[in-house]
């Protein structure tokens, strides 16, 4: 299969596996093991915005980053707003693609595999509520198809 055959083949599972249930860690928890499967990325995971135990940010009410459900090796805890990729993205409130990390100014690097990036923000009612992050071995391994299906992907958490 191809990563476009891979994504069809993906999505309608992924819709089943999570339209039924509300809990957002457990749907995000499955997201990440079905992609991290399918695909078997280096690593796939959600960072979620959250304001509690945040020390500055979070009295500017914007909180921080905190790690949530993933696949793969241990990562860092916590990101801050406009940070590294994620918290780029998150900032942003769009998706953030970067072929090669160690171009990319600011580049959090939880491991030192990881050579290419893509963040993709997860929108509830205009807020940026986390962020699904998943890195590659390779280089230039994410462009416009893996954002257009990861995009609708990110939606069905809403
Ligand atoms: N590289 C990310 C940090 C998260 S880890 O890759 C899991 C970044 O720059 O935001």
């Amino acid at each position: 299969m191809n990563k476009i055959e891979t994504y069809q083949s993906l999505l309608p599972q992924i819709e089943s596996l999570i339209s039924g249930e509300s809990d957002p860690i457990a749907n995000m928890a499955n997201v990440a093991a079905a992609l991290h499967e399918a695909f078997g990325f280096w690593w796939t995971g959600f960072y979620r915005v959250r304001s509690e135990g945040v020390e500055e940010v979070s009295r500017a009410g914007i909180g921080e980053l905190v790690l949530g459900p993933f696949q793969g090796p241990i990562a860092c805890t916590r990101i801050p707003y406009g940070k590294g990729v994620c918290g780029t993205a998150w900032q942003r409130a769009e998706t953030v693609i970067v072929p090669n990390v160690h171009d990319f100014p600011g580049h959090i690097a939880c491991s030192s595999a990881s050579n290419s990036e893509i963040v993709i923000p997860v929108i509830r009612n205009n807020q940026v509520i986390a962020v699904l992050d998943i890195d590659s071995t390779d280089f230039n391994t994410f462009d416009e198809t893996d954002q257009f299906y990861l995009e609708q992907i990110a939606k069905m958490l809403k």
